[in-house]
């Protein structure tokens, strides 16, 4: 069974969701961490009512980011997390969180991404006059909420809305995708992958490595976008030039040695 850590900062009212969904039979994972960078975080209470060891790791011990995301990676490994679930964790991570769990850390943000990133998106949402919003599960990259996403939920915006009743109604799809979200990665029914013998999709990566490798033209982004496939291997892409770079890296000057997906 896969094991996930839930990042927390507050309420984790998402954190329910998804002890909900296991509780329910409509996930099949169990969770081996709970964490949060607060003490006073309301979800830690959450956590342990149902039996999970509430962990708190504060930000303020630490010289740096890079030296506290090490902290928290060392946390979730010792506990053999294999998915990392961000549940309204107000902290940035840095490329040394993301890169210690490969397309293995997911987030939930109140928007239809993306559309609103960062703070306050539902107060963006009103404040542009948009009629629907909604809430987006997606990949963590390193960059802020720009992940590949994996499930969106519309919510229409009614006159007469405020960031209460907004946030209210998207917050209910939130609990609705989120479980659903992880079930979908945890299944391999959704992956980030996207080379295979479609002609269409080798002419997407060769643009895309044409794009991001100095030096490389699109024809040479062919002759690799055919390597990395005839070598029986995938390329992670995220639209993203500094996420795509971060994969890119592992060509290792042609040579093609790729880091596998899903580890
Ligand atoms: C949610 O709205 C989530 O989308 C955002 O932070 C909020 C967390 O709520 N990232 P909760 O702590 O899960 O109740």
């Amino acid at each position: 069974m896969n094991t996930l850590g839930v990042l927390i900062s507050g309420r984790g009212s998402n954190l329910q969701a998804i002890i909900d969904a296991m509780a329910a039979g409509r996930l099949d994972a169990r969770i081996g961490a709970v964490i949060s960078n607060r003490a006073d975080a309301a979800g830690l209470a959450r956590a342990a009512s149902a039996g999970i060891e509430p962990i708190v790791v504060s930000h303020r011990h630490f010289a740096t980011r890079e030296d506290y995301d090490r902290a928290l990676v060392d946390a979730l490994r010792a506990r053999r997390v294999d998915l990392v679930c961000l549940a309204g964790f107000m902290r940035l991570l840095s490329p040394v969180f993301v890169s210690a769990f490969p397309n293995a850390v997911l987030n939930i943000h109140p928007s239809l991404l993306p559309a609103f990133p960062g703070l306050d998106a539902q107060r963006q949402a009103l404040d542009h006059g948009v009629k629907v919003t909604g809430a987006t599960v997606h990949l963590v990259t390193p960059e802020l909420d720009a992940g590949p996403i994996v499930l969106q939920a519309p919510v229409a915006v009614f006159d007469g809305d405020t960031v209460e009743t907004l946030s209210a109604r998207i917050l209910a799809e939130e609990h609705r995708i989120y479980p659903e979200a992880v079930g979908l990665v945890l299944g391999r029914a959704w992956r980030v992958i996207v080379l295979n013998d479609d002609h269409n999709t080798f002419q997407g990566v060769a643009f895309a490595l044409s794009n991001v490798l100095p030096g490389v033209s699109y024809d040479k982004g062919m002759e690799l976008a055919n390597r990395i496939h005839n070598s029986g291997q995938a390329l992670v892409w995220s639209g993203e030039k500094e996420t795509a770079e971060l994969y890119w890296a592992q060509l290792h000057d042609f040579g093609l040695t790729m880091a596998p997906l899903e580890q």
